[in-house]
């Protein structure tokens, strides 16, 4: 009964030890191979592996076997290559168990990676490349550029070899999206390829052209037709509207009581201070319909 508990608990351990998390951001900057771990286990230890320019496999790189630290000084074998060509990758291994290997890009432009600069325009984005660099003199036409191209956090996808910049149309305004350019040579690709390089792909002219036309609109509208309508009724009607709100009586009885002697000499007193305030007429016309009643 012991022996089998303790064979089920090893069957259990094996089937639970699984391959570690492969390492990501896996980059080269100044002659340094440089990633991140993606789990903190103690246990995990990284391997570099590279392939020199004509060469089809990858050979561990001695200095960066079983490493647990998360860099390889890699000048010697970038030196030791015909026109610094390597490619570079990187595994995590964990009791023996390795994770996928980890293709490491370049941040910098160097003999063996291309310049490169991304741009985007409303619907499009440009790669830009130069025309003539170290590898397209040396090797003719027999090196290209290798653009990789997708939308950020997908998996960028071979999208074109060439000599020149290249432009991909038709992209959906608002994404971001990305490229990444690498040498081939006799259509294999060499060397590191650049690290992705991502843009936001800007909203089209006719839509913001779209929106000031309506704000236009809308201000012109508030300018010409509602500003002057307001300030006539300010101006002209503030008193018709006050009248027609307060008085429930007839006009002509109103200039009746007016044309009464007593009336307008209590009118008189009032009058001068009809220029300072508008008020005042209000007041006339609400103390004349009680005189005429008290009357
Ligand atoms: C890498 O190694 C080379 C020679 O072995 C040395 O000159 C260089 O300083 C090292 N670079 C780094 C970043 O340690
Ligand atoms: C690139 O090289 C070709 C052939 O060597 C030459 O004709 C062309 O003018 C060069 N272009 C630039 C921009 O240097």
């Amino acid at each position: 009964m012991l022996r089998a508990l303790l064979c089920l608990h090893f069957v259990v351990q094996v089937l639970s030890e699984t391959s570690p998390p492969p390492p990501k951001d896996v980059y080269v900057e100044n002659q340094l191979l440089q990633w991140t771990g993606a789990t903190q286990d103690t246990d995990v230890n990284y391997t570099v592996k590279s392939c020199r320019f004509h060469f089809k496999t990858l050979m561990n790189v001695p200095e960066c076997v079983h490493t647990p630290i998360c860099s390889c000084n890699i000048s010697l074998i970038t030196k030791g290559a015909e026109h610094g060509c390597v490619t570079l990758a990187v595994q995590a291994e964990r009791h023996g168990l390795n994770s996928t290997l980890v293709e490491a890009c370049s941040r910098q432009a160097g003999s063996c990676t291309p310049e490169v600069r991304v741009t985007a325009r409303p619907g499009s984005l440009t790669v830009h490349l130069k025309e003539n660099d170290s590898m397209n003199l040396e090797y003719g036409g027999h090196v290209k550029r290798r653009v990789y191209f997708g939308k950020e956090g997908e998996p960028l996808q071979k999208y074109e070899d060439t000599l020149t910049s290249v432009s991909v149309p038709e992209l959906e305004e608002g994404q971001h999206y990305c490229a990444s350019v690498q040498y081939t040579y006799f259509n294999k690709p060499v060397g590191l390829a650049s690290c992705p390089q991502c843009e936001v792909i800007p909203e089209s002219r006719t839509s913001t052209q779209k929106m000031e036309v309506t704000i236009t609109v809308v201000v012109v509208f508030i300018m010409v037709v509602l500003v002057p309508l307001l300030a006539f009724l300010l101006i002209f009607k503030s008193r018709n509207i006050k009248e027609c709100l307060r008085s429930p009586w007839q006009p002509d009885e109103f200039f009746q009581t007016l044309l009464q002697p007593t009336s307008l000499t209590e009118l008189g007193t009032v009058i001068p201070s009809r220029c300072t305030s508008v008020e005042h007429v209000d007041t006339i016309s609400s103390i004349a319909p009680e005189e005429r009643q008290g009357a």
